[in-house]
């Protein structure tokens, strides 16, 4: 029986490839995210089984707003909207702006999704995939604090998800090419230099990422709850 799937951020870069993963094994798939353009763009390149919907996950108004839309039954939630906020500067407006915006980008748009939906995830199978970073583990101040904070709500989410048989686990990815996260800021000068701190010599691609979610939404994965598998070229461990 198709399952129901709901990607957020769906409609670009590590979403779009998991929503299209998913759609081209026959699942039913809800792609969340601010942008309707970008959403019908991507369900249409898609072709079938992707519905798009309307939503700033940061805005609980709006969460509470989208919920009807939602299925009714969820299988698999995948956590994937986030970026990187990017107002500079020193001055402690800057700072709290950068932290507070990391931290609404990157953790609210997964936490108020996941604990509106929580009671709508299948008994016995249900899977939740977050996408954090690996800047959670490396650093990169208010934005690898707020992926970090990811990994310390998925063990608390999986304890409360376990008795269910519901698991929770994140994919940390490295740097992955073709996304909207790094703009031009990833010209060939910085991917030649991000690629030399991993083991395989390269950047990451969406589908690489969208592998392993697919993994830890699979059947197969049910004995895997609470973890974090590491998507980076071997970057993590570095030369
Ligand atoms: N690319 C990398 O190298 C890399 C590395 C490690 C981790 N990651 C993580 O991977 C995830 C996907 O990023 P990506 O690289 O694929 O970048 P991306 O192309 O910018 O995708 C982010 C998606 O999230 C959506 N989104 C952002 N804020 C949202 C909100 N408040 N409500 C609803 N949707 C929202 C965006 O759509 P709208 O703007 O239309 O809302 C967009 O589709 C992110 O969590 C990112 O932090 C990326």
């Amino acid at each position: 029986m198709a399952r129901n799937v709901v990607v957020t951020g769906g409609g670009t870069g590590i979403g779009l490839e998991v929503a299209r993963r998913f759609a081209e094994a026959g699942e039913r798939v809800v792609i969340v995210g601010r942008r309707p353009g970008v959403l019908d763009h991507a369900a249409q390149e898609i072709g079938t089984n992707v519905t798009p919907l309307v939503c700033d996950l940061a805005d609980p108004d709006a969460v509470e707003a989208a919920l009807p839309a939602l299925p009714a039954r969820i299988d698999v939630l995948v956590n994937n909207a986030g970026s990187r906020e990017t107002v500079l500067g020193a001055g402690p407006h800057a700072v709290l702006a950068r932290w507070r915006g990391d931290f609404e980008r990157n953790v609210l748009t997964a936490v108020l999704l996941t604990e509106s939906v929580r009671d709508r995830l299948t008994p016995g199978s249900g899977r939740v995939v977050t996408v954090s970073s690996i800047a959670a583990l490396r650093g990169a101040g208010s934005y690898g604090a707020a992926k970090a904070s990811l990994h310390a709500w998925n063990h608390f989410l999986a304890a409360q998800l376990g008795p269910s048989g519901i698991t929770a686990n994140i994919v940390a990815p490295g740097t992955v090419a073709g996304t909207e996260f790094f703009g031009p800021r990833l010209d060939d000068a910085e991917v030649a230099r991000r690629s030399a701190r991993t083991l395989l010599g390269r950047i990451g691609e969406s589908g690489e990422v969208a592998a392993a979610v697919y993994f830890l939404a699979s059947a197969e994965a049910g004995f895997v709850t609470g973890e974090i598998l590491h998507c980076n070229g071997g970057e993590l461990l570095g030369r």
